[in-house]
């Protein structure tokens, strides 16, 4: 026998959630229902287990109390009823007992219910008790709809996303449908269940993604690479691979995420932004050649006709072979640094300090006798000098260029002062002067072939532009930085690990 009702009472809160109670003895199960109802809750009653069960499958409960001692079917029996069944496995449970007895709540608890109340209870307790109850489902709620508002983030980004665990195998925990599709594509197919030791065998990604976990020992995180997938038939997609360890609070990395980026575009301006440029500096360079050959061969031309025309005293004569001589060493000093520009690396390489190249460019620089009112800065390293591995001719001629840039900058005294130090992984290199500066709107050409504001045959332009492609080949890069009528400053800077390998050629332009 079972009375089932639904008490209508105005809710003080939007939502009413409804609450079965499951009591055989009537008065406490009235007085149950008022108070609660008084609450705002929408209440229905079973006075038995049987209808207990029938009222779970028939209605959407928000939390049920349930008496573990009543007739037919009894409180533990419907509890692992409830739990065994997944429409409505995950409602709240409280007991009610009048035991307190360790061992039938342990046996409640492992039937599935989420707290008991013992009987005979204050009302006030119970009220906490299934409002705590709410509050745990509200915040639980919350927190899948935070998870899921993340998950759905990570999962539709349009970067590949990875995560790895942190032991040997280096197991994926989890990997998105971007990074999965991405891996799909190479010879790696299917990576779920796998670990990236394993998919490495047959993946240039993952060998990547170790490669990248290796290096962060030894950089500072995040580490990024660049790997290619081959998805045949396909173009080949071009990946940025950014590697960065997460943390536990512990400060032990935990597991590592690896974040997987299409730059197939951005490479393919870069190499359209290269090949511009090619066919830009290629137009400076033949305009250069042609302008700066014919200006001492139209010298010459004249000259020679001048000798064949007249008769030429003595003096006269040796001027005028002088002044051919003088054209023929230009034309010979632009074709000597054109060859060097074109293929500057044939000489053997070899390593060398870099301290010791400092000294003897120094040493030559200081033969000019434009050097004479100039102080120079030098103190090389007490430490051991880097080394590098290259031409070593070619490399003192990058510092000799510079050298002799900032002497020449200088108009009558004036300091040059030259450092080298290793930061990171990086050898760097700075002459800085005392000079004229570089107005700002010339600083972007200063590195163009024949670019130069030396007139009166004083410069030809080639020897930044010379320099750079030198430095280029050792991988590293020079900059600049100048401010008008104070001065200039030329700063080097090379991977040290350059040391250890050959630097590549220089291509041709
Ligand atoms: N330290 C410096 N201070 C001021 N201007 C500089 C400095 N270094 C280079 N420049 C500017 O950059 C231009 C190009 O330098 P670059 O060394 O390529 O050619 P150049 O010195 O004119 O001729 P050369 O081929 O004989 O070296 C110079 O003409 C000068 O205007
Ligand atoms: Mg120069």
């Amino acid at each position: 026998m079972y009375i089932s009702e639904t008490t209508a009472v105005n809710a003080p809160v939007s939502f009413r959630h409804k609450i079965l109670i499951v009591e055989d003895d009537r008065g406490t199960s009235f007085l149950l229902c008022e108070t609660l109802s008084r609450e705002g809750y929408s209440i229905e009653q079973a006075f038995d287990g049987k209808k207990a069960l029938e009222l779970v499958s028939l209605r959407k409960f928000d939390l049920i109390l349930l008496d573990l001692v009543i007739p037919g079917i009894d409180g533990i029996e419907i509890c692992r009823q409830i739990r065994s069944d997944k429409r409505f496995n995950s409602v709240p449970i409280l007991i009610l007992t009048a035991k307190n007895d360790p061992l039938e709540k342990m046996e409640g608890f492992a039937a599935g219910a989420n707290d008991y109340i013992l009987k005979p209870f204050m009302l006030d307790e119970v009220i906490a008790r299934v409002k705590a109850q709410f509050r745990i489902i509200e915040l639980r709620h919350n927190l899948v709809a935070s998870e899921s508002r993340y998950r759905q983030v990570v999962e539709h980004s349009p970067d590949g996303i990875l995560i790895l665990s942190n032991n040997e195998k280096k197991e994926v925990l989890f990997a998105n449908k971007r990074f999965s599709e991405i891996v799909e594509n190479d010879a790696c197919g299917n990576i779920a269940g796998i670990s990236a030791t394993e998919a490495a065998k047959r993946c240039d990604l993952f060998r990547e993604i170790l490669a990248g976990i290796n290096d962060i020992e030894n950089s500072s995180p995040p580490v990024t690479r660049e790997a290619i997938v081959h998805s045949q038939p396909a173009p080949a997609i071009f990946l940025e691979v950014v590697v960065l360890p997460i943390i536990n609070e512990d400060s032990c990395i935990e597991t590592f995420q690896v974040i997987i980026r299409d730059i197939t575009n951005r490479k393919r301006m870069e190499k359209a932004m290269t090949q511009a440029e090619k066919i830009h500096s290629l137009g400076i360079l033949t305009a250069g050649i042609a302008h700066e050959i014919n200006n001492p061969l139209t010298g010459i031309s004249n000259a020679v006709q001048i000798m064949k025309k007249c008769e030429l005293s003595k003096d006269r004569q040796t001027q005028m072979c002088e002044h051919v001589l003088s054209h023929i060493e230009r034309i010979a000093k632009i074709t000597r640094e054109m060859s060097q520009f074109s293929k500057p690396y044939e000489a053997v390489s070899e390593k060398f300090s870099v301290s010791e190249v400092i000294s003897n460019a120094l040493m030559l620089v200081g033969f000019s006798p434009a050097s004479n009112n100039i102080q120079f800065q030098w103190a090389p390293p007490t430490t051991e000098s880097p080394i590098l591995f290259g031409n070593k001719n070619q490399f003192q001629q990058v510092i000799f260029n510079l050298l002799i840039n900032a002497v020449q900058s200088i108009e009558k005294i004036g300091t040059v002062n030259i450092s080298l130090s290793v930061e990171k992984s990086f050898i760097v290199i700075s002459i800085s002067d005392t000079g004229c500066g570089i107005p700002e709107n010339q600083l972007k050409k200063i590195f163009d072939p024949f670019f130069t504001t030396k007139r009166d045959w004083k410069g030809t332009g080639l020897g930044l532009a010379v320099s750079c492609k030198i430095v280029q080949a050792f991988n590293g890069t020079i900059d600049v930085e100048s401010v008008e009528k104070k001065g200039s400053k030329f700063t080097i800077k090379i991977p040290s690990e350059s040391k250890e390998k050959p630097h590549k050629k220089a291509n041709t332009q």
